[in-house]
């Protein structure tokens, strides 16, 4: 496994591997290295023939008031992770070469980026458009796999590649769970034992939610409401949203139409800890 820390050494790479007709799956990661990423690794090792995985904390993803600076960054841990993994590049760039002192550039998300998370987290998902889109120029990927965990950010992710007519295949891996349901997060080390158990009431919701719609269930914000109410009353637990969507649009969906999808999203806080999940269900 090579690593590389320069964007246009990275772009040389991507650009030879290209000539020699290789197919590049990208994987892009924050670093803290856990199974779910390990999960979208294995994918792009199963659907390209070279794997570059990307580490970069991005600064211009995170509010004032969120955890750049506490991030966990075990970079040495991560490079043996990734080298077991089987990826070929590791590209780790520094916050200089990415943002160097004259950038301004940056996307602006639509509708999109401003509801759900990017209401509470204002400007998160620009960050985040800004940065892939940069790293597709930097890594020149066929396929790119990301975690359903992160579901808006990936239907944000499918929007700029079609607005912006970009030639990359979007592969979605499903959620990688602990045994107790919590889904695996970089996040979770924040979470001390009563909270992390506690936690685990996000994923019980979700299996709630499937028993009502299996149940004929159809009013979805009823669903919504009750779930809201059980990580209410779970001890240091306070719950953000808890909303079904329609799968296209992200939008609020009301009642369950026969063999349409929807997603649950769910935010909540454990402690001092704000954890994400979600999970699509057909009606
Ligand atoms: P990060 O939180 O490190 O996640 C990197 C990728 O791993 C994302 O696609 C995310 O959805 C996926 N992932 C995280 N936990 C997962 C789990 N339990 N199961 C399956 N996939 C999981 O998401 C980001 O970083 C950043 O926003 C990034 C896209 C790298 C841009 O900075």
């Amino acid at each position: 496994m090579q690593i590389i820390t320069e964007p246009c050494q990275m772009q040389a790479i991507a650009e030879k591997l290209r000539l020699n007709r290789q197919l590049i799956g990208v994987v892009m990661t924050m670093g803290a290295l856990h199974e779910g990423h390990l999960s979208l690794v294995k994918l792009a090792r199963q659907s390209a023939g070279t794997v570059i995985l990307t580490i970069f904390v991005n600064p211009s993803q995170f509010g004032l008031d969120e955890d750049l600076h506490q991030y966990p960054r075990p970079f040495e841990q991560d490079v043996a992770l990734a080298k077991a993994a089987g990826v070929d590049y590791l590209f780790a760039p520094e916050t200089e070469s990415i943002y160097p002192k004259n950038h301004q550039t940056t996307l602006e998300c639509g509708a999109l980026g401003k509801r759900l998370e990017g209401e509470r987290r204002p400007g998160h998902f620009n960050g985040v458009a800004t940065i892939v889109t940069k790293l597709f120029h930097i890594t020149k990927p066929h396929r790119a796999i990301f975690g359903e965990k992160d579901a808006q950010q990936l239907a944000i992710i499918r929007q700029i590649v079609t607005d912006l007519d970009l030639d990359i295949t979007i592969v979605a891996a499903p959620i990688v769970r602990e045994e107790s349901g919590l889904a695996v997060s970089s996040r979770n080390i924040y979470l001390s034992n009563q909270e992390r158990s506690a936690a685990t009431i996000l994923y019980q919701g979700i299996c709630h939610a499937e028993k009502c719609i299996a149940g004929k269930m159809k009013n979805l914000p009823a669903i919504a409401a009750e779930i809201e109410q059980m990580i209410g009353s779970t001890p240091g637990c306070r719950p953000d949203y808890v909303v079904f969507v329609d799968e296209e649009r992200f939008l609020p969906a009301d009642t369950a139409e026969e063999e349409k999808e929807y997603r649950l999203l769910l935010a909540a806080w454990c402690g001092t800890v704000r954890l994400i999940d979600n999970s699509k269900f057909r009606a």
